[in-house]
């Protein structure tokens, strides 16, 4: 089942035009939710980005925030699924093709479908490895948008020199990695790049970073360089899927000692509580 406009229908009555921008400019937007025992998990901040990352891409969100959530809720009862992500995405629509808006505006299509999708655990207690690549996006990355070659090329690189992730830095500072958010700690300090034009502002990011505030851990959404990543205590991911997931390695060289390390143990607790 998806939910294809404003209503859930069986997968084969959803008819995506060749014409639709999305496919051919990447013109739209997304979000990923995570739903655990059959809730969404921090639904509403990703609807303020939802709603954000279409008002600064002017792609007209066609149905209310509520009815979405009421199509999202009902998609999850008729699939039965209770552990696992929600892909939601928003184009700009059909028209023909041409650089400019469509005159008149066409008409947004959303489409959302989930799919049963386990915690990492393997990678939550092991950690993984990661590379470091330049940053070559663009300079909206607080914007979650379709453009995502960038992040896909890396990605791919990654996964064939046997990595996990990929961080990217500008001109030697780390921003975040292709597909979630980073985070370094030294000497018993938090340290995470600000939420700014440069960096998707992470949802889980948000989350750990209230966290850390109620462990009395110290926090500095500060930027960091590459060099002070490679010396770092501790390093670790946040995303929707990766949760908090400690790097072990970067470029090959261990993290520290190579271990998942105390602040990271202690924030996983934490995130799992709060997930309850
Ligand atoms: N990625 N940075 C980038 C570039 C991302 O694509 C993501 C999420 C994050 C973490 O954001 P959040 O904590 O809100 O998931 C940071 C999703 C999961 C994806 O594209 O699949």
């Amino acid at each position: 089942m998806m939910l294809y406009k404003n209503r859930i229908v069986n997968d084969h009555e959803v008819a995506i035009s060749p014409f639709d921008r999305g496919y051919y400019f990447g013109d739209g937007v997304y979000e990923v939710f995570r739903f655990y025992n059959g809730a969404l998990f921090e639904k509403d901040a990703h609807y303020r980005r939802l709603e954000r990352s279409a008002e600064q891409t002017r792609i007209p969100l066609p149905y209310p925030i509520a009815d979405i959530d009421g199509n999202l809720a009902q998609l999850l009862r008729a699939e039965k699924v209770t552990e696992g992500i929600i892909y939601l995405q928003l184009t700009r629509g059909e028209a023909p093709r041409g650089h400019a808006f469509p005159k008149p505006p066409a008409e947004s299509v959303l489409l959302a479908y989930c799919s049963e999708v386990g915690r990492p655990l393997q990678a939550i207690r092991n950690g993984i490895r990661v590379i470091v690549r330049p940053d070559i996006r663009w300079l909206r990355c607080d914007l979650k948008t379709l453009n995502l070659l960038p992040n896909v090329l890396a990605k791919q690189e990654a996964v064939e020199l046997g990595a996990e992730e990929v961080f990217f830095h500008r001109s030697g500072i780390v921003t975040e990695a292709s597909s979630s958010n980073v985070m370094l700690v030294k000497d018993d300090v938090l340290y995470t790049h600000p939420a700014n034009h440069l960096i998707l502002h992470g949802i889980t990011r948000a989350v750990i970073l209230k966290l850390a505030f109620r462990l009395n851990l110290s926090v500095r959404e500060e930027p960091f360089t590459l060099d002070e990543l490679r010396h770092a205590d501790e390093v670790f991911i946040t995303s929707t899927t990766a949760e908090v997931t400690p790097v072990i390695e970067l470029d090959g060289v261990p993290v520290a000692d190579g271990k998942p390390g105390p602040v990271s143990r202690r924030l996983q607790g934490a995130f799992e509580e709060y997930v309850g």
